[in-house]
């Protein structure tokens, strides 16, 4: 009981801008931004017939390369981050974890220091149990060793799943693992799957936990690339928003996996609907893809400056589906500047309509829950920029055309200058 309160103690310190996280490691102020191998490359290991997408130290010195090179590392994307079959199938004499010598010939420290090398941070995979998803050696048994050698190795991140292991443990077993890599005395972010596997189970769920032990956990399925997958998981969040929500903040968040974008399956209005829902829900924002085969226009979508600083907002407060009305879902998320005690938002549109013409659609801000009484300025964060610099009052309408599948993105900053937009301002801007 007294845990409980201090949790969510702390989670009140953390929406009213204190950067207290409830897992007190000082990491993942905001969400974690990076490249993880697992949605494009899965766990293709013969690296004979495809060189150039085996898991393999190659392929993640390229990708370390082109974070830099291709601007995602100043956008911040700074995470690398390895996911499942990177390890041999037996570990060392010694007991430890050892990378396959056939795809990892110089060993995980020096991928490690060569990640270093590019001013970016290193990540690694394992999981919970006595195996690895994909069958390889799990740490079940040896959890200390592992943690002293994932420090040795310099590791930055652990990602660290949940197969082939006894989920009724998993309230001991990941804390506990929690405070072995604390032990080590290196900063780590943590990554759970914890929360995955007990809500497949339908069990129910310690979140206040997470939130203590985790700074990211996975609340849901895996995504694969799609849109239905993709809006399934968004849905999810959306039906559990009111727990969920609570447990986000800086140093702790929800993480509803890998964005798509520069994949195979979303196309390009859908791609930019991921990341406005994304941005929303404070999520992580990981990409998975093979950057240098991503096109300009995704390459666009994920590297916009004004929709990265939505996801980054210090406050940390994770955004809502607010409403559903016609076909067109409304989510909102309160961010800074604040005045007065009003919040700023980004407000997303997004359309669940598939019957063709982009579909015209008026709101109040007030009915989206926007009510300072000074207005708001609106910055299109996909369309044009700065189209007025006059106010929107709560009770104006916004006019958005959403296009199938797609996204209106707004961001509405609280502003007390009275430049109050006039009728014909009004009347005729349509946000698209
Ligand atoms: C791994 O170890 C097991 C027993 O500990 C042994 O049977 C197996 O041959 C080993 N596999 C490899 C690839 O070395
Ligand atoms: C892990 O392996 C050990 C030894 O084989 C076994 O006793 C245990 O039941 C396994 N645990 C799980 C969760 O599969
Ligand atoms: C370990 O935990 C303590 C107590 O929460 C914290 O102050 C410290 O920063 C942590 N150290 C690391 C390396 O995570």
């Amino acid at each position: 009981m007294f845990y409980k309160n201090l949790v969510w103690l702390c989670l009140i310190f953390a929406e009213n801008l204190q950067k207290i996280s409830c897992l007190n490691n000082g990491l993942a102020l905001t969400p974690p931004m990076g490249w993880l191998a697992w949605q494009r490359y899965r766990c293709i290991t013969d690296c004979e017939t495809y060189p150039d997408e085996c898991v393999s130290e190659k392929l993640f010195m390229e990708a370390a390369d082109l974070l830099v090179k291709e601007g995602y590392a100043d956008a911040g994307y700074n995470f690398l981050i390895v996911d499942d079959c990177w390890l041999a199938k037996n570990r060392s004499a010694d007991g430890k974890l050892q990378p396959d010598e056939k795809r990892f010939p110089s060993g995980i420290k020096a991928l490690s220091d060569y990640v270093h090398s590019k001013g970016l941070k290193f990540g690694l995979y394992e999981d919970w149990g006595n195996k690895t998803c994909a069958g390889y050696p799990g740490i079940l048994g040896n959890e200390e060793i592992d943690a002293k050698t994932f420090a040795e190795w310099e590791v930055d991140y652990v990602k660290l799943d949940g197969c082939y292991s006894n989920i009724r443990l998993m309230d001991k077993g990941y804390p506990e693992f929690g405070r072995l890599l604390n032990k080590t005395g290196r900063p780590i972010v943590y990554s759970c799957s914890w929360p995955a596997y007990q809500e497949e189970k339908g069990m129910s769920i310690n979140y206040a936990l997470m939130a203590q032990h985790c700074n990211l956990w996975r609340n849901y399925d895996d995504i694969d690339d799609s849109w239905d997958s993709m809006i399934k998981i968004a849905d999810y969040f959306a039906m559990k928003q009111e727990l969920w929500s609570r447990y986000a903040g800086p140093g702790h968040w929800n993480d509803p996996d890998m964005l798509l974008i520069g994949n195979f399956g979303l196309s390009y209005e859908q791609s930019k609907t991921q990341m406005a829902i994304w941005a929303v829900l404070a999520a992580p924002l990981l990409m998975s893809n093979k950057l240098y085969d991503v096109r300009p226009e995704f390459k666009a979508i994920l590297q916009n400056k004004d929709i990265i600083k939505v996801n980054q907002d210090r406050l940390g407060i994770q955004g809502t589906r607010v409403f559903r009305d016609k076909g067109i879902d409304m989510w909102t998320r309160k961010i800074e500047p604040i005045r007065n005690g009003q919040y700023s938002y980004a407000v997303a549109f997004v359309s669940r309509r598939v019957d063709g013409a982009p579909y015209p659609y008026n709101i109040t801000l007030q009915d989206l829950g926007l009510v300072n009484p000074e207005g708001y300025t609106i910055t299109n964060l996909f369309g044009q920029r700065n189209i007025f610099n006059c106010v929107f009052t709560p009770t104006m309408n916004v006019k958005v055309r959403v296009i199938p599948n797609g996204v209106v993105f707004l961001r509405f900053n609280v502003d007390d200058s009275q430049k109050y937009c006039d009728e014909i301002q009004k009347k005729t801007h349509v946000f698209v």
